[in-house]
């Protein structure tokens, strides 16, 4: 079988890599599709189990920060283009376990920015890397305001300072060597397949178990939160349209303080669940702040709108209650990624409330 493309999509064994992966999969069955993943406790293939058997699409199991490993794929597959999304992504995380963050996220990334360089060998032509990015590396806002892709980075954990250097690396690529480069920076995505560390899947396995929902400090921050799929399709559009060398930020005019989301959950798992109005929101408990805890994210993704024709395509409400509707139909989903190590990662980020 011939393809007019082979497309590298790092990380499609995760949570949005892998919705990116079956879009690209279903809409694109010219191009040949090369999942790279290394399965790291966030990336499982049960996220792809639907497209496995397509002819277009092949799984790698490789590590983004072996050099060595990452050529031989690259002349192996003879990639035209790069979608980047392989990262260690929790903030939490990258709180207590930071070196892994710098390793993955900035060598990680410098390593397939090296390959593709190699590889391509200044014939740009056709050749694209695309490095998808987080709206976490402008910092944190106050009450007014939105992050702009002209926004200075203040990036403040240490997940989001090794998102900025990525970037940072991304950009010299191509001022250095002309590689052909796009980036967008997106708000906090939402729906299947999320891993349950992240505050809605997290919120809502603990409302089905009747577990405690630990909201960090007083609850007041603020996301802007965007469906999955929203986030899949404008990094299609970017890919296919988006301006080489440019940034666009990627968000869903969606913004929640985090207690107000909660109780909406909570409010949505009551009624599908049957339980009283109300009772879900007794689990909610106050713990300790996240340190360094960003204050306000809020995207304005009028270049991506203007310029690509890209906007949000489901309304918040109705987005949540898909997602509920799909966790609490994904049980064995659930178990399986909550069972092992995750109950010790649990129990110590949770020592309070667990
Ligand atoms: P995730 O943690 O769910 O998935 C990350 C994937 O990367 C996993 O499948 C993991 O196995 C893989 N991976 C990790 N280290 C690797 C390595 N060394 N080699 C190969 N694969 C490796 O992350 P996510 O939430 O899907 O985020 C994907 C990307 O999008 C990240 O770059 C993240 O920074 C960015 N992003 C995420 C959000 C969000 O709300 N989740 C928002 C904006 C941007
Ligand atoms: O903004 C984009 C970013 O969104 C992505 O780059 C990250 O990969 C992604 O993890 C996400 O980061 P956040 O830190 O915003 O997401 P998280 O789901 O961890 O937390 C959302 C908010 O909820 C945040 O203000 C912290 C709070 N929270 C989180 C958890 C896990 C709680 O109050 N309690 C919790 O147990």
């Amino acid at each position: 079988m011939t393809f007019d493309k082979t497309i590298l999509i790092t990380g499609g064994a995760g949570f949005i890599g892998s919705h990116v992966v079956r879009r690209f999969v279903h809409q694109y069955p010219n191009y040949k599709i090369v999942n790279l993943d290394n399965l790291t406790y966030a990336g499982n293939l049960e996220n792809i189990k639907d497209i496995e058997l397509y002819p277009n699409y092949a799984f790698e199991r490789a590590d983004i920060t072996d050099l060595e490993q990452i050529y031989a794929l690259f002349e192996q597959h003879k990639f035209d283009g790069v979608i980047h999304l392989a990262a260690e992504s929790h903030v939490d995380r990258s709180i207590s376990d930071p070196l892994i963050f710098i390793k993955t996220n900035v060598l990680g990334t410098a390593t397939l920015l090296d390959a593709a360089r190699r590889f391509w060998k200044d014939d740009y032509e056709g050749k694209l890397f695309y490095h998808v990015s987080t709206d976490e590396v402008y910092g944190s806002l106050g009450d007014e305001g939105l992050f702009l892709e002209t926004t200075p980075y203040d990036p403040r954990s240490p997940y989001s300072a090794s998102k900025a250097s990525s970037d940072h690396l991304v950009r010299a690529y191509h001022h250095t060597y002309k590689l052909p480069v796009v980036l967008s920076n997106c708000s906090n995505n939402y729906g299947p397949y999320q891993f349950p560390e992240k505050l809605l899947p997290l919120f809502i396995n603990n409302i089905r178990n009747n577990k405690a929902l630990p909201v960090y400090g007083e609850g007041i921050n603020v996301r802007d939160w965007l469906y999955v799929e929203d986030h899949a399709g404008a990094i299609d559009s970017i890919f296919h349209k988006g301006k080489l060398g440019e940034t666009y930020n990627i968000g869903g005019h969606n913004e929640w303080r985090n207690i107000d989301l909660i109780k909406e959950l909570c409010r949505q798992m009551d009624e599908k669940l049957g339980r009283e109005a109300g009772s879900s929101e007794q689990l909610i408990t106050f713990v300790k702040d996240r340190a360094g805890h960003d204050m306000r994210y809020a995207i304005d993704a009028t270049k991506v709108q203007e310029e690509l024709g890209w906007k949000p395509s489901l309304q918040f409400k109705e987005g949540l209650s898909k997602t509920i509707d799909w966790y609490l139909s994904n049980q064995e989903w659930l178990d399986n990624v909550t069972s092992g190590a995750y109950q010790k990662y649990y129990e110590k980020q949770y020592a309070v409330t667990a």
